[in-house]
């Protein structure tokens, strides 16, 4: 089991560039690279990483931001007898980029990363209203991580990427879950 602490890529490093990360893809190698403290500055992105304690080596990282997306493309078992069904569209707090450094993957590190940011969109929910949190997957093997974790796919269809959804009350029902078994 690695044990990891999660903290604020602008906190590590500032304007300095990033410590080394390469998961595989190229885009969520480039967007730690290149753009995510740029995001940070104006608040449009905000990228959390993962470090092994005590060395403080970069595991991984995830980004979030809000977002919109059309309510017509949502399942309809989630669309319908919600209170957006009548809405264009709906608020979402949104997972841009999710990534582990290769040679760390396959270790739970993924999980442990997307439930840390399950645990803020929850942080979110107590404070803003929002429908859901939404990522993209890339494939199927991503998308089955995904759905073990509870997000349902925007379509059954194979095509990819995939924009899939864990609606609000899962959230909350997770954090408070969660909280529970703290106490
Ligand atoms: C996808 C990714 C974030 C998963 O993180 P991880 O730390 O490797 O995954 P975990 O160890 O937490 O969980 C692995 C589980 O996810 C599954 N999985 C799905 N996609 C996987 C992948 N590309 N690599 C490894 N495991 C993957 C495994 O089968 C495993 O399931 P199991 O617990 O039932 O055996 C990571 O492999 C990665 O960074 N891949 C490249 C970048 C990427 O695809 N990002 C997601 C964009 S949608």
């Amino acid at each position: 089991m690695v044990d990891i602490e999660i903290c604020k890529l602008w906190d590590i490093c500032g304007n300095s560039r990033p410590p080394h990360f390469e998961c595989g893809i190229r885009d969520v190698d480039r967007f730690i690279k290149k753009d995510a403290r740029k995001h940070h500055k104006r608040g449009q992105t905000i990228t959390f990483c993962g470090r092994e304690k005590p060395t403080g080596t970069l595991l991984g990282y995830y980004c979030l931001s809000m977002d919109a997306h059309p309510t017509s493309e949502l399942p309809s078992k989630i669309k319908n007898g919600s209170h957006v069904q009548s809405e264009k569209a709906f608020p979402a707090v949104y997972m841009p980029y999710l990534g582990v450094n290769r040679g760390w993957q396959g270790k739970g590190i993924g999980e442990h990363l997307l439930m840390d940011a399950v645990d803020r969109a929850g942080l979110i929910a107590e404070n803003v209203g929002y429908f859901g949190m939404t990522l993209r997957a890339i494939s199927p093997e991503t998308r089955k991580f995904y759905c073990k974790l509870g997000f349902v796919p925007f379509t059954d269809a194979d095509t990819f990427p995939v924009l899939m959804i864990l609606p609000r009350r899962s959230i909350v029902e997770t954090r408070e879950m969660a909280a529970d078994s703290v106490e």
